[in-house]
């Protein structure tokens, strides 16, 4: 009986899987999971690409990581695996819960764990009846989004579902707040209705907390964060052109982190989370926004080497020599003084709003490899490889 890993292409996260499986001595077998025929009948079940039978692999495996990147066709692999006997990380309660930002905050708040204030109208923007005719609902979302938060502090609205920065839209006034309302149609990434989220003063950067549990052992929280940082955009995604750095979490953040892994994770033995969360700052700064503004762009240029060997393509064909060239680039960009600078400002920064912190996001299936991995130390492929094994073991 086997760990598999399950994907829609291999990138460089599940080649980090890969290796780590390597080196910690864990054999590993592959399912791929898009051009592949899943097949039910009578004859009972098959999986069948077009150049070769994965029915043994299936058969033989007892535990699935599932690293599908879609998040729909992540939940639908956890299903599918769940019902053919498999354990999987994460389990499909907790794909579900983590499709949607909002189940995720109702999840947390029925914990009483702090997240930003959080506004949804089951409402869709815009409805088009049979004959055609669209009825627009803008205004009367957007009355019900004003009565609830201070537009003048800003104003959110996110797809609930999405990912990268998308669709996530700040409004400050109410010509902007009925334009975002407007765009968020209906679609895979947002559903159903209009989500909106009071603007949390996180000064420039959030965080990412990676916490996970391995079955018959207590929950962990990693004592370092990834800060992702800039000025570039209220949206902190690297993804944006964002930088990262790391940061060390005080305990009482850590506490709260396995607060919110344990809620997002009930009834499985074995998880694994990003959270990501945002310090409500406001005017409680600890450096000088030119100064930092200064730091931020110097740390831009030690960070241009980094973009160049995430470019280089061989990390295809040859991925342990690129991650060598990665992490060696890394290291330079990491020993500057204005990223030390930023870490520092940043560390005290938490520690000076500790009670000011908001989980907004969890993210099952996070990226790791090139950011997190090396900004915080945690090659998240152990704790998830770990994870998968104590299901085995037991
Ligand atoms: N309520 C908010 N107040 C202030 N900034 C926010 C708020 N919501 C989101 N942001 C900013 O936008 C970024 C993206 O939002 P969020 O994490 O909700 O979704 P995402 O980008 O789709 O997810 P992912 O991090 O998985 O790519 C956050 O990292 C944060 O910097
Ligand atoms: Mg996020």
């Amino acid at each position: 009986m086997s760990i598999a890993l399950l994907y829609e292409r291999s990138e460089n996260d599940e080649n980090g899987i890969k290796l780590t499986a390597q080196q910690l001595g864990i054999d590993l077998t592959f399912i791929p999971f898009r051009k592949i025929a899943l097949s039910i009948s009578k004859d009972g079940f098959s999986a069948k690409t077009k150049g070769k039978d994965y029915t043994q692999t299936f058969h033989d495996t007892k535990v699935v990581l599932n690293r599908a990147q879609s998040k729909n066709r992540r939940l639908q692999a956890s299903y599918l695996m769940e019902m053919l006997g498999k354990k999987t990380l994460n389990t499909s309660q907790s794909e579900f819960i983590c499709y949607s930002k909002l189940r995720t905050l109702l999840h947390l708040f029925k914990e009483g764990l702090p997240i930003p204030k959080t506004v949804f109208v089951p409402c869709d923007s815009t409805d088009t009846l049979k004959n055609g005719k669209e009825i627009h609902n803008e205004k009367d979302i957007a009355d019900l989004f004003e009565a609830e938060i201070p537009l003048k502090e800003g104003i959110v609205i996110k797809a609930d579902a999405g990912t990268h920065g998308k669709m996530i839209m700040l409004s400050k006034n109410r010509e902007e707040l009925e334009a975002s309302i407007k765009e968020t149609k209906s679609s895979i990434i947002n559903p159903i209705g209009v989500v909106a989220q009071e603007l949390v003063q996180k000064w420039f950067y959030d965080l990412r907390i990676i916490v996970s549990q391995e079955r018959g052992k207590e929950p962990v929280c990693y004592h370092t964060a990834m800060a992702r940082a800039g000025f570039k955009d209220f949206r902190t995604n690297t993804f944006l052109g964002n930088l990262v750095f790391h940061a060390k979490l005080p305990l009482s953040i850590q506490d709260l982190a396995v607060k919110c892994g344990k809620t997002l994770g009930k009834g499985s033995d074995a998880w694994i989370f990003a959270l990501d969360a945002m310090v409500n700052v406001g005017e409680n700064k600890n450096a000088d926004d030119t100064y930092l503004k200064g730091e931020l762009d110097t740390a831009a240029q030690a960070w241009v080497p980094v973009q160049k060997v995430k470019q280089d393509e061989t990390r295809l064909t040859n991925f342990p020599t690129w991650t060598g060239k990665l992490e060696a680039a890394f290291k330079t960009y990491k020993s500057t003084d204005a990223y030390g600078n930023v870490t520092d400002i940043i560390e005290e920064s938490i520690r000076k709003n500790v009670d000011a912190l908001v989980f907004h996001e969890s993210n099952s299936c996070p990226e790791f490899w090139e950011n997190t991995r090396l900004a915080t130390g945690l090659n998240v492929a152990i704790p998830l490889l770990r994870g998968a094994q104590s299901l085995i073991d037991h």
